[in-house]
């Protein structure tokens, strides 16, 4: 073979790889609204950057005439590059071979991926495309899998993994996904779920949609799986790399610094009239978050889930912070069986990964009632208490209007390891509501009294002005200082500038036994 008959057989292998699985399958996958899998890695990566790993490998199959259909690359486009000009590795499933469905050569590939990933220290991104296990390959797949899930949970903490549900997902294809740090899906093309509509017909009777049972909206509002919904695969993948550039690349960096000209001295006047005189009234915590973070940028995750709790990233005098805030504006801003997932999930995540927390406070306890008994609010409610408490980054407080109860203690008290404890002059701080109190205990001398309408007003009065306040707090050093809220970014920075160094340890352990 001559050499340019050499170069002519690579480049007929290249373009074999590259078509997938042939022009007929990508043009019913477009004209499902679907990019594939080389054009999404195409939008993730700096032009130019990305490097393919492993393209010409092919399946070791035999089973029913497997033999006779081999596709360069096995269904799933694998390697590293470059995103923002940071180091990240991906793999991208291609459903137009295979269905996208996972053989034991497809798993070596991943995990080839995610080990370099791992070593190197960068950010795994998967984008998932994928019918499940390769039905034809038997327990070879199923072991893939298992190597997967494998690398997956030696990755955590580690490294941030990313993954993004960008067609239907069945069966194994949405427990390597689910191990990850976030989940992104597609509003109309992607679903996830164990068993499709068919067998849950068959097997419970029930008739669902693929949208009801699986899709981009289920995951995100109700199941709480997903974490972020996007209308098409360029959302998807621009929200992506949204994330990546809050998130440092490993657990030993920190997150990237990102210098601002959003004065760090910015006094925010119009914060002053944002919480209402009456206790009763909600107020949306985020007119706070985006007046206080460097130009109104926050990445809210889980946005459409447990919508009582806020959680998302954000940078102030340039530095990258989490925030967790109550939200008064949904059931008054009470801790529930969600939300208090939702909140530990993502203070671990910070955690992890060297980002200062952030946490307003306006809570006036867990949310009572059977139902939220019944689904364990007392383990789910401990999640969020374990994981305050564990944190050993910077942890900042601004308590804006209610602290009652075990809410008090939960939400980076300084009991927990505050490290800085803000009120707003708005604070109440006790251990619960002033009518609640009151009913509880001076009980016996409201009804012994005269008029004990009368005598229930003035005893919730007198309470209220004993306890409705941040000032007994702070006389005890459980508050730091009590600022105006006009105030709030400036002293938030300065807080986290002063824990910029900070040290803190846990006792060593093999691990901690948090409620699940
Ligand atoms: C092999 C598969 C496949 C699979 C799809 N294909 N899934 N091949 N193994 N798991 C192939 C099809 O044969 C077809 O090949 C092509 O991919 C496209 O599939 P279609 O069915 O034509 O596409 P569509 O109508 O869009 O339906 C997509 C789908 C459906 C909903 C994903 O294919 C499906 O239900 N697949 C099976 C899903 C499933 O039950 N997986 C669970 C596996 S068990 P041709 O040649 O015709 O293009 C599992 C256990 C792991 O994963 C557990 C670990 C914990």
């Amino acid at each position: 073979m001559s050499l340019q008959e050499k170069f002519e057989l690579l480049a007929r292998m290249n373009r074999e790889a590259e078509a997938g699985g042939g022009e007929e399958r990508v043009a019913k996958h477009h004209a499902q609204g679907k990019l594939t899998a080389r054009e999404r890695l195409d939008l993730l990566f700096d032009p130019g950057t990305f490097v393919e790993v492993d393209k010409f490998v092919t399946h070791q199959c035999t089973n029913f005439g497997m033999e006779k259909t081999k596709i360069p690359g096995d269904g799933v486009v694998t390697g590293y590059g470059k995103v923002d000009g940071r180091l990240v590795y991906a793999y991208a499933q291609d459903f137009t071979v295979f269905g996208g469905s996972l053989s034991l050569t497809m798993s070596n590939k991943i995990c080839k991926v995610m080990d370099m990933a791992l070593k190197n220290g960068a950010p795994m991104v998967g984008l998932n495309d994928s019918g499940g296990a390769r039905i034809q390959e038997g327990v070879q797949s199923l072991a893939g899998y298992a190597n997967i899930f494998h690398r997956n949970v030696m990755s955590s903490g580690v490294i941030p993994q990313l993954s993004a549900i960008m067609g239907t997902c069945a069966g194994g294809a949405v427990y390597s996904p689910a191990l990850t740090d976030f989940i992104f899906m597609v509003n109309g093309t992607s679903h996830m779920f164990i068993t499709g509509p068919r067998v849950i017909k068959a097997v419970t009777n029930e008739d669902v949609t693929m949208d009801a049972l699986g899709g981009a909206m289920t995951h995100n509002q109700r199941s709480g799986v997903a974490h972020f919904a996007a209308e098409d695969d360029r959302e998807c993948i621009a929200e992506i790399k949204r994330l990546l550039s809050f998130l440092p690349s490993n657990n030993l960096e920190d997150p990237p610094f990102a210098p601002t000209d959003d004065p760090v001295d910015r006094k925010i006047p119009e914060l002053n009239e944002v919480v209402p005189d009456n206790p009763n009234k909600g107020y949306d915590i985020k007119t706070i978050i985006t007046a206080m973070v460097d130009n109104g940028d926050f990445l809210e995750v889980h946005a459409h889930y447990a919508p009582n709790i806020v959680v998302g990233f954000a940078r102030m005098g340039g530095a990258v912070v989490g925030i967790v805030a109550n939200q008064p504006a949904h059931l008054a801003g009470c801790l529930d069986c969600d939300a208090s997932m939702k909140g530990a999930r993502f203070v671990r995540f910070c955690d992890a990964f060297n980002i200062p927390l952030v946490t307003l406070e306006d809570v006036p306890g867990y949310l009572p009632g059977t139902d939220q008994e019944y689904r364990g609010i007392i383990k789910h409610g401990a999640k969020l208490i374990y994981a305050y408490s564990e944190a050993t980054v910077p942890k900042i407080t601004v308590i804006t209007r209610k602290a009652y109860g075990g809410a008090y203690c939960v939400m980076s008290s300084k009991h927990l390891r505050g490290d800085v404890n803000l009120a707003f002059p708005t604070a109440e701080i006790a251990v619960m509501g002033p009518q609640g109190a009151v009913d509880i205990i001076f009980r016996k001398e409201i009804k012994a009294a005269d008029d004990p309408k009368k005598a229930r007003e003035e005893k919730i009065a007198e309470y209220t002005e004993r306890f409705a306040n941040p000032y007994r707090a702070a006389e005890l050093g459980y508050i730091d200082e009590v600022i105006l809220p006009e105030d709030i970014r400036i002293r938030v920075i300065q807080a986290l500038d002063a824990c910029r160094n900070k040290r803190d340890t846990n006792p060593p352990r093999k691990h901690g036994n948090i409620p699940l």
